[in-house]
């Protein structure tokens, strides 16, 4: 067996660890018998699980006790509906457009009620988060949103805005548990499991009670409504119960390897060595402004596409893969998040500079 240096965007790398438990319970999980995979949610062994699973997430984040976490699906992609479906009950929000995902959220958003876009980077090519000097929310809107890493251009959010008492909403899905998470600082955060979390088909979702007691403007089919998730712990239909066991296992590894504070060290360390070899590349370029960097997502390109696609050939003999910038933005992106060692970004440093060598 050789695992290989995986950049994706998502689904991502998961902890090696975390994958030898998975197999090693595969066949008989907590003397059941049987894989997770295989027994009913309504068990006493699946309850454990799901119980667990809350409980770590909320001791690892430290999430005060007036919020719900709920694990859905529908990907990140359904929260786009289902939070002005829930929450804009005045018909009001007020938005932040940072790329690609913000983006697809507005269009949702806009068959609820009025979205004012208070600031965009769309103009400047989304190379930054947008100055949020000055901006003016409207104090009648019900929620701010925005999406804190944005894992297509490769920005993230250094300081969030001050919205005040208006509820702030993050879309965290490619940096949640990447660093310490001040969850009183938002209305609701929620998160595509399949970056840092877990496989594809969880979301999490940790939503503030006074939301959740809001009434929405029009009645909502049931499984679109938060607060019959939360008054059913998750359960009120089938949950995705494999992908929140090993979002399960993710937690226990975070916590045992030092919590956030420790994951965020790591992740600046890894990330500085890959921005600080751009800043001082003559070949490759880095596409975000230095104050808006991710730590998750590294975008940069050659000088030409052709060149890109040397690169990502190359890329194959050492058993990189994922390199591709998105198909939307084009370019190179090594998406680094924690399950990736620090091995494997030193490993694609030696490569680019390598290369860059051999383009002089
Ligand atoms: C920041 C962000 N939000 C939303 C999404 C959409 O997630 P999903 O495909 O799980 O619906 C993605 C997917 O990569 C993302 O990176």
């Amino acid at each position: 067996m050789s695992r290989i240096y995986n950049f994706s965007a998502g689904p991502a790398m998961l902890p090696e660890e975390v994958l030898k438990t998975a197999a090693a319970e595969m066949l008989d999980c907590h003397d059941s018998g049987m894989s997770v995979m295989e027994m009913s949610h309504r068990s006493k062994t699946y309850q454990a699980i799901i119980d667990e699973a809350e409980a770590d997430l909320r001791k690892l984040i430290g999430i005060p006790e007036n919020y719900k976490v709920l694990f859905l699906q529908g990907g990140a992609t359904l929260q786009f509906a289902m939070i002005p479906m829930n929450f804009m009950v005045h018909g009001k929000a007020d938005y932040i457009n940072t790329g690609v995902w913000t983006k697809k959220a507005i269009k949702d958003a806009k068959l609820y009620g009025e979205v004012n876009v208070v600031a965009s980077g769309e103009e400047g090519g989304f190379k930054k988060i947008p100055d949020l000097k000055g901006v003016k929310f409207d104090k009648d809107a019900d929620y701010v949103y925005i999406c804190d890493n944005n894992t297509i251009f490769g920005s993230k959010y250094k300081e969030y805005p001050d919205t005040g008492d208006i509820p702030l909403i993050a879309d965290m899905s490619s940096c949640f548990l990447s660093e310490p998470i001040n969850v009183k600082k938002f209305g609701m955060i929620y998160a595509g499991a399949q970056k840092n979390v877990g496989p594809a088909g969880v979301t999490i979702c940790i939503i503030r009670d006074d939301l959740l007691a809001r009434t929405p403007m029009h009645p909502l089919p049931a499984y679109l409504d938060y607060r019959i998730h939360a008054e059913n712990g998750s359960m009120y239909n089938t949950p995705p119960t494999y992908g929140i066991y090993i979002c399960g296992l993710v937690f226990k590894w975070l916590l045992k390897t030092g919590g956030l504070e420790a994951r965020e060290k790591l992740n600046e360390e890894k990330a500085a060595l890959l921005y600080d070899y751009l800043d001082h590349s003559k070949l490759f370029t880095p596409y975000v402004d230095k104050a808006s960097r991710s730590l998750m997502n590294v975008t940069f390109r050659t000088p030409s596409d052709e060149m890109d696609a040397e690169f990502l050939e190359g890329a194959k003999k050492y058993r990189f893969t994922n390199l591709k910038g998105h198909r939307l933005t084009g370019g190179l992106r090594a998406s680094i998040y924690n399950a990736m060692p620090i091995e494997g970004v030193k490993a694609l440093i030696k490569y680019m500079a390598e290369f860059e060598e051999a383009h002089k």
